[in-house]
């Protein structure tokens, strides 16, 4: 569905929940991650590229009670009301109880607010449908509230909303891709200086992403464990971040037990691998860029060790269906797998993954 499609939608949504039409409606798209996984935090580089069709759409207006907001998700025809001085519950309207106190608290105390929202990501599909969700709020509350700010400003507030009120120790990758990212088009970024550019597709090919059937949920202890385990390796090692170390110094990891030396060695490979990657897409390599994927996801199951039996199958497995590369996207623990497969092979890739992997479903062909 086009970010037109899903705003008109989400606002008939919201006037058929609520009996008004909303004041604002909008949306942001989800993302997919082509290299440098657990990057970010780390102060690497990453990969991703926001989707077309996929995405998050939100409507919103302000009343009926001061301090009062009411958020109504169409897609699990579920409503939650919160006020805004709450603090996070566990509860999906948590997302955007935060995003709109980070924009608009004293506007909320003031005028209350009502929030629709339609989701056409799947959840725990590892495309970043919290993120999403948060940009698409802050921006819908950022308009109607009037309180202009910047895509990088809301990508900034977005990881600050998930940091801080959520909970979750997050990197800024998929916040930044979603509020900044062109959908259809890969974005190379540092995370530590937030410096970024578009990067360039690769003629004659697509990504083609593929749900694995196997729900992640990152709030759980594995993502966690893998900051606090990156964190543990700086300072064993005496570095402020990983990305302060290149694949040069690999040989200082020796000293580190052996599960802080695979978790620094593949932050510090698939840092490498994005900005090699970026290089590849620079140079229209598909080969060069494939094989990166492949190294990927070995780095994923076997340092990171943050990949799941049926992530590994269809990873392995896209290669004989005509992909060049293919990796686990995402924070971890299934999810989604992204396939380079050039355009000949596009649709007999998809009908030989869905045939092998009945739980496997093509979510984006970009
Ligand atoms: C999740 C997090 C991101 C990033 C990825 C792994 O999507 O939200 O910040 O760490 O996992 O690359």
């Amino acid at each position: 569905m086009s970010d037109e499609a899903l705003s008109t939608r989400v606002a008939d949504a919201y006037e058929a929940y609520f009996g008004t039409a909303p004041e604002v409606a909008t949306s942001a798209p989800g993302r997919v991650n082509l290299l440098g996984e657990h990057t970010d935090y780390n102060g690497g580089a990453v990969l991703p590229m926001a989707l077309r069709g996929l995405g998050v759409g939100i409507a919103i207006g302000r009343g009926p009670e001061p301090g009062v907001l009411t958020a109504y998700s169409d897609t699990f025809h579920d409503a939650e009301t919160r006020r805004i001085d709450e603090s996070a519950a566990g509860r999906w309207s948590d997302y955007v109880l935060g995003s709109l106190k980070s924009v608009a608290e004293a506007d909320v105390a003031e005028t209350g607010a009502r929030i629709a929202l339609i989701t056409t990501l799947p959840m725990g599909a590892g495309l970043s449908s919290s993120a999403a969700l948060e940009v698409a709020c802050l921006r819908a509350a950022s308009t109607l509230f009037q309180r202009p700010m910047s895509a990088v400003d809301i990508a900034v507030r977005a990881r600050a909303v998930e940091n801080g009120f959520v909970g979750m120790p997050c990197g800024i990758m998929d916040q930044f891709a979603v509020s900044v990212g062109k959908p259809g088009e890969a974005l190379f970024l540092d995370t530590r200086t937030l410096e970024h550019a578009p990067a360039p597709a690769l003629p004659g090919h697509r990504f083609v992403v593929v749900h694995s059937g196997v729900s992640h949920q990152l709030t759980e202890d594995g993502y966690a464990t893998r900051v606090a385990e990156c964190a543990a390796a700086c300072d064993a090692l005496g570095v402020e971040m990983l990305s302060d170390l290149g694949t040069d110094d690999l040989d200082r990891l020796t000293g580190l037990s052996p599960v802080l030396e695979r978790r620094a060695r593949h932050v510090i490979t698939d840092n490498q691998r994005a900005r090699d990657g970026l290089a590849a897409l620079k140079n229209g390599d598909a080969p060069a860029f494939a094989q990166l994927m492949i190294d990927s996801h070995a780095s994923e199951r076997d340092d990171f060790e943050i990949t799941v039996p049926e992530t590994d199958a269809l990873a392995a497995m896209a290669l004989e269906f005509g992909a060049l590369g293919a990796r686990q996207t995402g924070g971890g623990w299934g999810g989604a797998v992204v396939a380079l497969v050039p355009d000949a092979n596009v649709a007999t890739f998809g009908e030989a993954v869905t045939a092998r992997f009945p739980d496997a479903r093509v979510l984006a062909i970009t």
